[in-house]
């Protein structure tokens, strides 16, 4: 298995995103503008991973400078569901904390559901610890 960083999007990462980010969230996938501009970002990381050349997973890695330091955020984690079970979420995980300890972050955030038990167990396994803060969120459309 190998993970990459996105840099050029291409047709391929439409098709993957349009097979992978329905098993994440309802938002629609992203054309390859969007992934552009994304990847574009200097404070992102898009994270692919391949199993046997194919693409089967994705971790989106955000860091970004405040005065109280230098954050990183890991969002829109998802694996296909054909190959769950076998490390590749760990394998994203473990590359985007690498990565962010690279870019200089102090700690890394995420956020998951109590629902999605395999996301949850798999970030306790990967260092993760939980805090004790409220999550709040202003929905700007209704
Ligand atoms: C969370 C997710 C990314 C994990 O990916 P993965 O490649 O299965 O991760 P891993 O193989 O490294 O670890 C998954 C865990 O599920 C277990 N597992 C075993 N068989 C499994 C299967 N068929 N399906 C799912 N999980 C399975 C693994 O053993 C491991 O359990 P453990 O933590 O108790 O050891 C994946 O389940 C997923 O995409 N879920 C839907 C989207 C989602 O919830 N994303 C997270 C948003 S916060």
């Amino acid at each position: 298995m190998e993970i990459e960083r996105v840099l050029e999007p291409a047709d391929e990462h439409v098709e993957v995103f349009r097979r992978l980010l329905p098993q994440l969230s309802s938002a629609p996938a992203p054309d390859v503008a969007t992934l552009g501009r994304i990847c574009d970002d200097r404070r992102v990381v898009l994270l692919v991973a391949r199993l046997d050349g194919a693409i089967v997973g994705s971790l989106t890695l955000v860091v970004f400078e405040l005065m109280t330091g230098v954050r990183a955020i890991i969002e829109d984690v998802v694996v296909d569901e054909e190959v769950r079970g076998g490390g590749v979420g760990m394998a994203l995980v473990s590359e985007g904390l690498r990565l962010a300890a690279e870019l200089g972050a102090r700690s890394v955030d995420l956020t998951s559901r109590p629902s999605r038990e395999a996301a949850n167990r798999l970030y306790g396994r990967a260092g993760f610890v939980r805090r004790e803060t409220n999550v709040w969120r202003y929905s700007v459309t209704s």
